[in-house]
């Protein structure tokens, strides 16, 4: 079968530069939209003569640019968007302009994690939402009836592992652990290269199309007291239990500023 020609945007960022080197070892045309100011930062530069001397297609641009998406969504069957959270609702030229061709057999959104229309949100006074812009991006694309598939990855392993779970640390804990409501809730882990994979196979799958992807390979699937009795068993030692029930936390989410502007999420 013909390998679907590729825009990833976002190929300087975490996920992105897996989607982008996964596209190209599977053989796909693979192209980047870039804005000029990456290749100055050298680690994006070292990543862009990475993805350039293994064959990618380089174009200048910015979603914020309407002439650059225009060129580069004509060179391709599908476009991947892999930028931040926060930049989520950036994405609206970009979906203009794909309904404009109207030549684009697959459009993948940034959206890479728990599925937001059914994730608990927790409600904040400020009204702060982590997950509405990326179901009003969702909610856009099927108003337009752009071929799609929305990836739902649930967490990086970087995210949460390193820590165990634990707020505040870098690395998992030694002598105390909290655990969280009974924690017995099962999490889903996945590592950004997996994450990349599924999605490039997607694209070409008919089985995807306008549906949402739902990453859960059964040995990513683990709950925290899981994650403790392994980390016990590695250490060859029992930590102490905390508990916080799901009250609590949701109290102690309220007092706790992340980032100025990222509130943290359940
Ligand atoms: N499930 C999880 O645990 C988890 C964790 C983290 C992220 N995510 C999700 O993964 C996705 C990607 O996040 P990430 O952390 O990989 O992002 P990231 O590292 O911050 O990278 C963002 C990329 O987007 C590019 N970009 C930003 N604004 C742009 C614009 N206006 N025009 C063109 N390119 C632009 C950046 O390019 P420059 O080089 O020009 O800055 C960069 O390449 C998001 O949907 C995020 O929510 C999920």
């Amino acid at each position: 079968m013909k390998k679907s020609k590729i825009l990833i945007i976002g190929a300087t960022g975490s996920l992105g530069y897996h989607l982008a080197e996964t596209s190209l070892k599977f053989c796909h045309p693979t192209f980047a939209l870039v804005r000029d100011s990456s290749f100055s930062d050298p680690i994006k530069s070292h990543k862009l003569q990475s993805l350039s001397n293994a064959g990618i297609t380089l174009l200048k641009g910015s979603l914020q640019d309407e002439a650059s998406l225009i060129e580069a969504v004509k060179l391709v069957d599908v476009v991947i968007c892999a930028v931040s959270a926060k930049q989520t609702l950036q994405q609206k030229l970009l979906i203009r302009v794909i309904k404009q061709l109207g030549s684009i057999k697959r459009f993948i959104p940034s959206e890479f994690g728990s599925d937001p229309t059914k994730a608990k949100i927790c409600e904040l006074e400020d009204g702060y939402n982590f997950y509405a812009p990326k179901i009003e991006i969702r909610k856009l694309v099927e108003a337009e009836g752009i071929p799609y598939t929305f990836i739902s990855c649930n967490f990086f392993m970087k995210v949460l592992l390193p820590s165990l779970a634990q707020p505040g640390l870098k690395s998992p804990p030694k002598d105390k652990v909290t655990i969280f409501g009974d924690g017995n809730t099962k999490g889903v882990f996945m590592q950004e290269s997996d994450v990349a994979a599924f999605t490039i196979n997607a694209v070409d799958d008919p089985r995807a199309l306008n549906k949402v992807l739902y990453l859960r390979p059964p040995g990513n699937v683990c709950s925290l007291n899981e994650l403790v009795e392994i980390w016990e068993t590695k250490i060859g030692k029992k930590l102490e239990r905390l508990h916080v029930s799901e009250d609590e936390l949701l109290e102690k989410i309220k007092e706790v500023e992340i980032h100025g502007l990222h509130r943290p999420y359940l």
